[in-house]
C-alpha cells in the first residue's frame, strides 16, 4: 500500500527482492536511479525519467568505497540520508535501497569487472582503479534490483560509456537511459562535490563550463587549459575532444558524435563537465 510522500528504506538483498517479486507478480515494470546520495536536483531529475520509464522506482544510496582510490575524498564525501529519503519521498520514488557495505562486499568477496575500451582513457588514465569499481557495483545493483531500465546522468557521461559497453558485453538483460546535465544558472553543472567549494571556488566553478563549450564551437583545448588556470582553477586533469561512444579520437567530419570532456582541480576539488558537439 503506497502512502503519498512516504517511501520505504530497505538494507537487504533479501528485502529488496521480497518487494521487487509483489511488483513482478503485478505485471509492473521497474527502473533503478542508482546514487551515492547527497542527492540534488540532478539525481530528482533522473527519478522524474525513471517514473516516466517504469511503474516503479527504485533508488538506491550507496557510497561505494571501491571507485575511489586511497589518496580519494570517500571519508569526507557527504552523506545525509534521512535528507535523501525525505527528497525522494517527495519526488515520488518507490523504494531506496540502501545497503550497507557489509551487504554489498560481504567478508572474501572477490569478483571484480574490467571494462576496457570506454573505460581507458581520461578518468580511466587519471582514476586507474575507479571504473572497475564502478562497473562491479553497478553490476551488483542490476543483478540484484533486475530493473527494465537504469537511469544514470549524462554528467559522468564517460561513466555512462562504460556502464553501456558492460551491459552490451555481458547481455545484461537491463535497457540503460542516460539523462541530460542539471546545471545552474551560471552552467555549473550540479554535483555532490559543488558543496566543496568555497565562495571564490564557487564564483569561479562556472568557468569549466564555459570553457568545453569554447572548445565544442572550435576553440583549441589548449588555449581552454590556459584560461581555466588563468580564472584561478589549480590544475587541469584533461580537456578532450573524444568520440562520444568510443571514447577513440574524434575526427571532425567523420558523421561520428563528439563529445567535449574536461576535469580540473579547485584547491582540493575535482570538477567534472562535459558537452556535445
Ligand atoms: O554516479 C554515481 O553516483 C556512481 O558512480 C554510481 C553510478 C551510483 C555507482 O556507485
Amino acid at each position: 500500500m503506497e502512502r503519498p510522500g512516504r517511501v520505504e528504506t530497505v538494507r537487504t538483498i533479501r528485502h529488496l527482492r521480497a518487494e521487487i517479486v509483489q511488483w513482478r507478480a503485478a505485471g509492473q515494470s521497474i527502473a533503478l536511479v542508482p546514487t551515492m546520495g547527497a542527492l540534488h536536483s540532478g539525481h530528482i531529475a533522473l527519478v522524474g525519467a525513471a517514473l516516466a520509464a517504469a511503474d516503479k522506482v527504485v533508488v538506491s544510496i550507496f557510497v561505494n568505497p571501491t571507485q575511489f582510490a586511497p589518496n580519494e575524498d570517500l571519508s569526507r564525501y557527504p552523506r545525509d540520508e534521512a535528507g535523501d529519503v525525505a527528497k525522494l519521498a517527495a519526488s515520488g520514488a518507490h523504494l531506496v535501497w540502501a545497503p550497507p557495505v557489509s551487504e554489498m562486499y560481504p567478508e572474501g568477496f572477490a569478483t571484480h569487472i574490467v571494462v576496457e575500451g570506454a573505460a581507458l582513457p581520461l578518468e580511466g588514465a587519471f582514476r586507474p582503479h575507479h571504473f572497475c569499481g564502478v562497473a562491479t557495483v553497478v553490476c551488483k545493483l542490476i543483478s540484484a534490483v533486475t530493473p527494465n531500465v537504469a537511469l544514470f546522468g549524462e554528467k559522468d557521461f564517460q561513466q555512462l560509456a562504460v556502464i553501456r559497453q558492460m551491459v552490451r558485453d555481458l547481455a545484461l538483460p537491463v535497457l540503460i537511459q542516460g539523462v541530460p546535465t542539471v546545471r545552474e544558472a551560471d552552467g555549473l553543472a550540479l554535483s555532490s562535490r559543488n558543496q566543496y567549494l568555497n565562495a571564490d571556488q564557487r564564483f569561479v566553478a562556472p568557468m569549466l563550463f564555459k570553457a568545453i563549450s569554447e572548445v565544442a564551437r572550435g576553440r583549441d583545448p589548449r588555449e581552454a587549459a590556459e584560461a581555466l588556470i588563468a580564472a584561478g582553477f589549480t590544475r587541469i586533469d584533461y580537456i578532450e575532444v573524444r568520440d562520444a561512444e568510443t571514447f577513440g579520437p574524434y575526427v571532425p567530419g567523420a558523421g561520428r558524435p563528439g563529445r567535449v570532456l574536461a576535469a580540473a582541480w579547485l584547491g582540493a576539488t575535482r570538477l567534472i563537465d562535459n558537452v556535445g558537439i
